[in-house]
């Protein structure tokens, strides 16, 4: 799996990624039900300059998941998603450690994370991350305050971001290899079904 933060270019790789939720996956991940349009025009809002939207992708460059992390003048705000048939393999909780190394990174002192009071692996991901979690009229904030970044932090986030990088790039040039190659097959297929005299 790589985690890479997403340039403006893929807004819409996020847009899919939300649309393609269930209703109930979207009430757990914006604590209330959304329509296509509303997610939409959502996606369209977000800033990738200002604020880091985080994937995971496999092993064909597909989103699989999602960490947002927007930036507020005393916290930033996170939240996450991981697609239904890829949860319970940790893809949230290295989100969360990712995105926490980032937030770090750029200075921020304090993150914290909206979800509903039953939403139990989210819960875990957050006590697990050592935030401080508390609950009120079925909704939970957990928030996490920052250490300013010290050398091994740099030195861990550059490398793991030049990593993933270099990782993302080469498995979409593989994955776009594999569909030439299938292409390639087709338009070999395709002059030889045409040129079938039919009965
Ligand atoms: C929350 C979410 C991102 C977690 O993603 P994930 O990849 O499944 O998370 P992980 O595999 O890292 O699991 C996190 C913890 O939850 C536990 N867990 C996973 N699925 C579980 C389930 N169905 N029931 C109970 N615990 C579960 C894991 O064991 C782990 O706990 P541990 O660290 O103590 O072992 C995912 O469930 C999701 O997308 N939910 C919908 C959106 C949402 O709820 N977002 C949160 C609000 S912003």
């Amino acid at each position: 799996m790589i985690i890479r933060p997403l340039t403006v270019f893929e807004r819409e790789n996020v847009r899919n990624f939300y649309l393609s939720l269930s209703e109930d996956d979207r009430r757990r991940r914006f604590c209330c039900t959304l329509a296509d349009e509303t997610i939409s025009k959502y996606v369209d809002r977000l800033n990738f300059t200002r604020d880091t939207i985080l994937g995971a992708f496999d092993e064909r460059a597909q989103v699989i998941g999602l960490a947002e992390l927007v930036r507020g003048p005393d916290q930033s705000e996170m939240a996450f998603s991981v697609r239904a048939d890829r949860r319970g393999q940790k893809i949230g909780t290295k989100l969360l450690e990712r995105l926490i190394l980032r937030a770090s990174i750029c200075g921020i002192r304090k993150v914290f994370v909206m979800f509903l009071s039953d939403n139990t692996p989210m819960r875990k991901m957050a006590v697990r991350a050592g935030m401080r979690v508390e609950t009120a009229d079925g909704e939970s904030h957990a928030a996490l305050e920052l250490q300013s970044p010290n050398a091994q932090t740099l030195a861990r986030w550059l490398v793991e971001e030049g990593l993933s990088q270099g990782k993302y790039f080469s498995t979409l040039g593989a994955a776009h290899l594999g569909l030439l190659a299938d292409r390639t097959t087709c338009a070999v297929r395709e002059p030889a079904g045409a040129l079938t005299p039919s009965a």
